[in-house]
């Protein structure tokens, strides 16, 4: 449908919402593996501007790209791009028994997309926030473990990207100056305070950007499940090490990984509840070792980040997220000196609803 101005939205029912992207300590390809991870939530994200209307039409901006969306509330055709995320979410929200009417979105924000930060997340948490909000329906109601899970059917099922929820969680439950231990046998969120003392988490840009639907992303997935088969277990976390290693290759190395970085994970929790931020450096490099080798999801743009940022002095650095580029997170001591180009992030409050 081509867009229109539409009708002028009521003052009444405007509202905004923030989904924030997120940083991923450590826990990499774990999530969908029944695993264990250490997000936490950032301050750069998406911004949904909402005001419904009231016809039964939906029209969105993308402020960034500067293009417009169009659609009727009760089409269901499938869409491509950012373009997939808006229809999915009304979608999505309706079978949960939202009452989804005419809306104008402008979606706007300051995180790169595309860039292991969790772009897509931020956009469909600030999405589902927005429109629940214009429904008059508290978040609280379904609870943000149901949205997570509402945002990844939008994610899997209409933007085609097999990813997990751990995005979803981070961008949900985030939380100001704790990382959030998140167990994907039970999904059980416990935040862990994280105190960086003067110590800095940056990161830094590979240019290289990826897109989870269109492939890499699913094949590894695909993967696990193929080794799950193999040696009978419903996720590869269940999986005995010995018992693993006797799969073919490249199966036994995916395995390796997922057990590996699970051991990584606990082990950062223990570091960050003793403060020993020089044993963080050197399990987030040990992930790192293991996503490029075991797991494979590595670039030559993305070791030549690693590169620079160990060069510079890092205590440790690793690639962040689904993978084959993005953003390199590493992390320095208080004396040291990140490149002029690297991103400082801290753990920031999850997605919520902006006041004027
Ligand atoms: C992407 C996905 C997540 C997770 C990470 C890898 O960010 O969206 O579900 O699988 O990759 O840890």
């Amino acid at each position: 449908m081509p867009p229109e101005p539409g009708p002028e939205p009521d003052a009444l029912t405007r509202v905004r919402a923030f989904g924030p992207g997120r940083v991923n300590l450590i826990g990499e390809h774990t999530d969908y593996n029944g695993g264990l991870a250490l997000p936490f939530a950032i301050s750069q994200g998406v911004i949904v501007d909402a005001a419904a209307v009231d016809d039964l039409v939906i029209r969105a901006h993308a402020l960034d790209l500067g293009e417009d969306f169009a659609f009727s509330v009760t089409q269901r055709e499938r869409e491509h791009g950012w373009r997939a995320f808006v229809i999915g979410m009304a979608a999505e929200l309706e079978a949960l028994g939202v009452d989804i009417g005419g809306a104008k979105l402008k979606i706007g924000g300051d995180l790169p997309r595309g860039a292991g930060l969790s772009s897509s997340a931020a956009l469909e948490v600030a999405l589902c926030l927005a429109l629940l909000a214009l429904a008059g329906v508290d978040a609280d109601e379904p609870g943000r473990l149901e949205l997570a899970r509402v945002c990844a059917r939008v994610e899997n099922e209409w933007v085609g990207a097999q990813t997990g929820l751990l995005d979803q969680l981070a961008s949900l439950f985030g939380e100001p100056d704790a990382a959030l231990l998140i167990d994907f046998a039970t999904l059980a969120v416990e935040p862990v305070p994280l105190r960086l003392c003067g110590w800095r988490l940056v990161v830094l840009d590979s240019a290289q950007r990826h897109e989870h639907a269109d492939g890499d992303y699913n094949k590894r997935r695909a993967e696990c499940a193929k080794a799950c088969e193999l040696l009978g277990v419903q996720t590869l976390s269940e999986a005995r090490p010995s018992a693993a290693l006797q799969l073919p290759e490249p199966l036994a190395r995916r395995t390796r990984h997922v057990l590996s970085e699970n051991e990584r994970v606990r082990a950062a929790v223990s570091a960050l509840r003793d403060d020993d931020m020089h044993e963080l450096g050197v399990l987030l490099s040990s992930s790192h070792a293991s996503l490029r080798d075991d797991y494979e999801i590595s670039t030559p743009a993305v070791e030549a980040t690693v590169a620079r940022l160990l060069d510079a002095g890092a205590a440790g650095a690793r690639i962040m997220g689904g993978g084959f580029g993005g953003y390199v997170l590493a992390l320095f001591a208080p004396d040291g000196q990140p490149p002029a180009d690297a991103i400082d992030v801290r753990p920031g409050p999850g997605a919520h609803l902006l006041v004027d």
